[in-house]
């Protein structure tokens, strides 16, 4: 082996990394760094990644490929795991092992590394999108194959190497981070009948202490978020600004049981104030544009993508197929949602759309009303037909074979009842 990339955060675990891959393979290590937002980026990276012997090392900011390449998608789709982890970390493995095999075919190496243990999505995600897009790269997982240093082993090793050890002190808990949301398990954590230490909160106030709440407004073009209280922002920005607005108002906790690809059950604490309140949103503008048939069709397609995403097939043709639907079928949800921030929720109050489907005159209880009542009658009668024939026909069977089968439990027998008689009633005042 004489060249491998490694995807490097910057912390102690990859800064190691870079020493033992060299030692142990005997080759140059290139380092890549991406920004995704978030606080991701660490300082001073570059310089610590040659103080740990990397040959080369590269920074990418990512930022806005992956709000609009990876986050927007899932959004439209509200695709959500197990219908609650807004994906953060999931989202951005496939980002990050594109952006790994094209750095390893400008380097010409011949294999990657990440920093990943044997027990969790993250390496699965990424050798599996790795090998989709470069099968003859190896893939390298220090941490899996016998790196295996204690932390208090792994300052020994970088300190006996002059490798600039991050000065962050060391957190309970395990963090991925960037724009879309905060990821953190292990530590007390992993007893689910343990509440959320305040500690494990970065980016969101205890939802009691919330300030007073606010109304924001959101608009979206084709399922896309725009425009935040009228004024229209970039992807990125907009991600960023509502993330800490609703922070502030301790919107975005979510804390899950989840089922991990590899079989285990894990807890997990999310912090993602602005996927929540998009995802809140969206859905909300969706019921305005899109048919019901379409509503009831897209929740198929969110659970698939969901669990496409989370079990690290984003390369796969499904995927694809998928993003294709969803992107054709968002071209009409466009309008604006409003929403209240108030102590840890975010509540749609209204929402509209030149595009809605919603129709006044057909849906009032008022003056102007336009549907025709009458025609509700022959509507009925069709629409009723085939449960009474089936009543007619099937509704005798269990009468016809004794006690094997019946239509319906006898209900008035079975409850308490009162009955007045009228004649009495008026006779006893
Ligand atoms: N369970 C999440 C996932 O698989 C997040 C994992 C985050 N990693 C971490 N070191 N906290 O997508």
């Amino acid at each position: 082996m004489n060249k491998v990339v490694l995807a490097y955060s910057g912390g102690l675990d990859t800064s190691v990394a870079v020493a033992w891959l060299k030692e142990r393979y005997d080759t140059e290590v290139v380092t890549l760094t991406i920004d995704l937002g978030g606080g991701s980026l660490r300082e001073g990276v570059e310089a610590r990644a040659i103080s740990a012997g990397a040959a080369r090392t590269y920074v990418v900011d990512a930022k806005e490929r992956f709000v609009t390449g990876f986050v927007w998608p899932h959004l439209q789709a509200n695709a959500l795991y197990q219908g609650a982890y807004p994906l953060a970390t999931a989202l951005a493995r496939p980002l990050i092992a594109q952006l790994l095999v094209e750095v390893a075919r400008r380097e010409r190496a011949d294999a990657v590394a990440h920093g990943c243990t044997g027990k969790g999505n993250d390496q699965v995600r990424f050798d599996v999108a790795v090998h989709a897009l470069d099968p003859g790269l190896e893939v390298i997982a220090p941490m899996r194959i016998g790196m295996g240093l204690t932390r208090d082993e792994e300052i020994d090793y970088a300190a006996a190497r002059g490798i600039e050890i991050p000065i962050t002190k060391q957190s309970p808990y395990s963090i991925d981070v960037n724009l879309w949301g905060r990821s953190i398990e292990t530590g007390v954590l992993e007893d689910p009948w343990v509440a959320p230490p305040a500690d494990v909160y970065a980016w969101t106030v205890d939802p009691s202490e919330a300030p007073q709440p606010v109304e924001i407004v959101v608009e979206f073009e084709g399922g896309i978020p725009v425009a935040l209280n009228g004024e229209r922002l970039p992807p990125v920005e907009l991600v960023e600004r509502l993330s800490a607005l609703a922070g502030r108002h301790g919107v975005g906790r979510i804390d899950h049981v989840e089922d991990r690809l590899v079989g285990i059950k894990s807890r997990e604490i999310y912090e993602a104030p602005a996927a929540v309140v998009l995802h809140t949103a969206h859905r909300s503008l969706e019921g305005l544009t899109l048919t019901k048939d379409t509503l009831r069709f897209d929740h198929l397609v969110a659970n698939e993508l969901a669990q496409l995403t989370y079990d690290g097939l984003w390369f796969s043709a499904l995927h694809r197929d998928l993003r294709g639907y969803v992107a054709s079928s968002q071209r009409v949800v466009s309008g604006e949602v409003r929403l209240r921030l108030d102590h840890g929720n975010a509540v749609v109050v209204g929402r509209r759309s030149p595009l809605s489907l919603y129709d006044k005159s057909l849906a009032t209880y008022d003056q102007g009303d336009a549907f025709d009542h009458a025609a509700a009658v022959g509507f009925i009668g069709i629409f009723g037909l085939p449960l009474r024939v089936e009543a007619a026909r099937h509704g005798a069977v269990g009468a016809r074979h004794g006690s094997a089968w019946t239509w319906t439990e006898p209900l008035l027998e079975d409850l308490p009842v009162s009955v007045t008689d009228g004649a009495l009633a008026a006779q006893a005042r």
